[in-house]
C-alpha cells in the first residue's frame, strides 16, 4: 500500500527528533504496516488517532523505529581516554563527590555498564562513592532490557573475554551482568528532545552521547547540545562517538583534541595543553548520517561478479540481499548475522558473494578472524579482484596486527580499484603506524586528492558499507599528512 508518511513523520520528529529519510523511512514504513494489521486498524488515519490517544501505542511505535545497536566497550580507546585521562583529571580537580556521568541514548545498557565495569577495574569498592552514573533512552522497551542486564554473545565483540568472566555468569545461552555492577547504574526515561529535562537530571561532570547524533538534524542537535551546556557542570566535559565528534562542533562547547581523540568542554580547566582542534564546521557541512545508495566505481556491472544466485530469496522466504546490507548498515548486525547464517545453511547451492562478504564482516567485527578468514577465502577463490574481499582480507590481516601482511593486500585493492579511497586509508594508517613516514604521506594524499576533488566518492566497494565517514576520513587524512610532513622536516634537519 502506498502511504502518506508525513504526519507520522511530523509526529516522531517533534516528540524525539528522529528524521525518517532514507533507510529509515523504509522502517517506518514497515512499523506503520505492522501495527495497522496487528491492531486491526481501519486505515492509517484510524492508526494516526489511536497513537495521539494511546501513549502505549504510541511507545511501541517510537520503539519500532530506534535504532538501539550497541556492544560493550565499543570504542575501547574511547573508554580508556575517560578511566586514564579525564577520571584523574575530574577527581583530582572536583572535590564534591559523587562524580556525576550520563550516559544518553544508552540503548540495552552497554555503554553505562561498560563505563561501570571500567571504573570498577580502577577503583574497585571505592567506586561506589566516587561515581554516580545515570543512563536514559527515549526507547522505553530498551529499558527494560538494559535492566535485566542479560546479553547475548554479539554484544561482547569488542569486550575482554578476562573482563567477560569476570562480571558475567551464563544463563542459558546468555550471560547475565553481576548484580553490583547491574545495580550501580539509574536507568530513567530520557527524551533527548522533550521540552524538559526529567527531574534531577543536572550536575554532571561528564556526559556521553555516542552514536545518537546522527539520527538528527542540526537543529536538533544543537538544541541537545545546549541542553547538555545547561546539565552539565562548569568545566563538564561531554563526549560524542568518534565518528560524530568532528560533524557536530555546533558552536555551544570548545572541541579539543588529545592523543588523536576528540571531545567537547565547557569552560576551560580540563583543556589539554596539546589540544589542535580546529573548527571543523566550515570542512565538513553534511550530516554524518548513514550514506544511502552506493554505485560502484570500479565494477559497473556488479551482477557480474556475484555467484548466481539459484535459490531466489522468496524460495528461502529470505529478505533479498540489499535488504541484509541494509540492515548491517544500519547497525542492526544481530539481525542481519541470523538471515546470513539461514543463507548458508541452504545445502547444494551456490552462495552469493554478497552473503559471504556480509557475512566475514560481522565475523570480523567480532573477532572470529579465523572463521571470516575462511568466507574470505571462498570469496577470492570465486573472485579474486573482489575489492571487498581483498580488502576485507587486510582488515583481517591488520585487527590481528600483522602489518606487512595487511600493507600487502591493501596495495592489491589500490591495484585493482585505484580509487577506493578506504584502502588507501587503511594502507596510509598501517604505514604510519610501521614508521613508514614517506609512504603513509603519499597514501594519504591520493586520499586528500580523490575525496577533495569529490566530496560524495564512491568508495569501490560492493557489498561491505565500512562505517567511515568521507568528511571525517579527509580530516583527519589533512592532519596526518601535517604532523607527518612536520616529523620529515624536522628528520631532514637533524641529518643535515
Ligand atoms: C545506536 S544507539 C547508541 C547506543 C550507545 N550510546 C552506543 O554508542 O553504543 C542510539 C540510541 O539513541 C536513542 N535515542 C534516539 N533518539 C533519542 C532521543 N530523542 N532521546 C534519547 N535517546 C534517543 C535510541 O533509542 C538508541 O537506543
Amino acid at each position: 500500500m502506498s502511504l502518506d508518511l508525513a504526519p507520522f513523520k511530523a509526529l516522531i520528529y517533534n516528540h524525539c527528533g528522529l528524521v525518517l529519510e532514507g533507510i529509515a523511512e523504509d522502517r517506518l514504513n514497515k512499523a506503520l504496516n505492522q501495527a495497522v494489521i496487528r491492531l486491526g486498524c481501519r486505515d492509517l488515519n484510524d492508526y494516526f488517532r489511536l497513537l495521539e490517544n494511546t501513549p502505549e501505542q504510541f511507545e511501541q511505535l517510537i520503539s519500532a523505529l530506534t535504532v538501539n545497536e550497541t556492544y560493550f566497550f565499543r570504542e575501547p580507546d574511547q573508554i580508556a581516554l575517560f578511566t586514564n585521562q579525564l577520571i584523574p583529571r575530574l577527581l583530582a580537580r572536583q572535590s564534591r563527590r559523587p562524580l556525576r556521568i550520563l550516559s544518553a541514548g544508552c540503548s540495552s545498557g552497554e555503554e553505562p555498564y561498560s563505563l561501570a565495569m571500567a571504573l570498577d577495574t580502577v577503583y574497585g569498592e571505592q567506586r561506589r562513592q566516587l561515581f554516580k552514573i545515570d543512563a536514559g533512552d527515549v526507547d522505553r522497551q530498551v529499558l527494560s532490557k538494559a535492566r535485566q542486564g542479560i546479553y547475548s554473545a554479539f554484544s561482547f565483540r569488542s569486550m575482554d573475554p578476562v573482563l567477560q568472566q569476570r562480571y558475567f555468569r551464563p544463563i542459558q545461552r546468555n550471560y547475565q551482568l553481576v548484580d553490583e555492577i547491574r545495580q550501580s547504574i539509574n536507568f530513567l526515561p530520557l527524551n533527548l528532545k522533550a521540552p524538559l529535562p526529567p527531574q534531577g537530571l543536572e550536575g554532571y561532570d561528564l556526559i556521553f552521547c555516542r552514536n545518537v547524533s546522527i539520527y538528527f538534524d542540526p537543529e536538533t542537535r544543537q538544541m541537545i547540545h545546549r541542553r547538555f551546556h545547561d546539565v552539565l557542570n562548569e568545566n563538564g566535559i561531554l563526549l560524542l562517538g568518534s565518528s560524530e565528534t568532528l560533524g557536530n562542533d555546533l558552536g555551544v562547547f570548545e572541541l579539543v583534541e588529545e592523543h588523536g581523540h576528540y571531545y567537547f568542554i565547557k569552560g576551560e580547566a580540563y583543556r589539554p595543553p596539546s589540544s589542535q582542534a580546529v573548527s571543523w564546521s566550515s570542512l565538513h557541512s553534511a550530516s554524518t548520517a548513514v550514506q544511502l545508495g552506493k554505485e560502484s566505481l570500479c565494477d559497473p556491472e556488479p551482477s557480474a561478479r556475484v555467484a548466481p544466485d539459484a535459490v531466489t530469496p522468496a524460495l528461502l522466504n529470505l529478505p533479498p540481499l540489499d535488504s541484509i546490507r541494509q540492515l548491517v548498515q544500519e547497525g542492526e548486525r544481530e539481525k542481519a548475522s541470523e538471515l546470513l547464517d539461514r543463507h548458508l545453511r541452504v545445502q547444494n547451492q551456490p552462495v552469493a558473494m554478497g552473503v559471504l562478504l556480509l557475512k566475514s564482516w560481522l565475523l570480523l567485527n567480532q573477532r572470529a578472524f579465523h572463521d571470516a578468514d575462511g568466507l574470505l577465502d571462498q570469496v577470492l577463490h570465486e573472485d579474486p579482484w573482489s575489492v571487498d574481499g581483498l580488502l576485507l582480507k587486510g582488515l583481517n590481516a591488520k585487527w590481528q596486527n600483522r602489518l606487512q601482511e595487511a600493507c600487502d593486500w591493501f596495495r592489491k585493492v589500490t591495484y585493482t580499484c585505484p580509487e577506493c579511497w578506504p584502502a588507501h586509508y587503511y594502507l596510509a594508517e598501517t604505514y604510519r603506524i610501521q614508521g613508514h613516514d614517506a609512504a603513509a604521506i603519499k597514501a594519504y594524499q591520493v586520499i586528500r586528492r580523490i575525496l577533495s576533488n569529490d566530496k560524495h566518492a564512491a568508495d569501490g566497494m560492493l557489498w561491505v558499507p565500512l562505517p567511515l565517514p568521507r568528511g571525517d576520513i579527509l580530516f583527519l587524512s589533512e592532519r596526518h599528512l601535517l604532523k607527518l610532513k612536520q616529523n620529515t622536516q624536522l628528520s631532514d634537519k637533524g641529518e643535515g
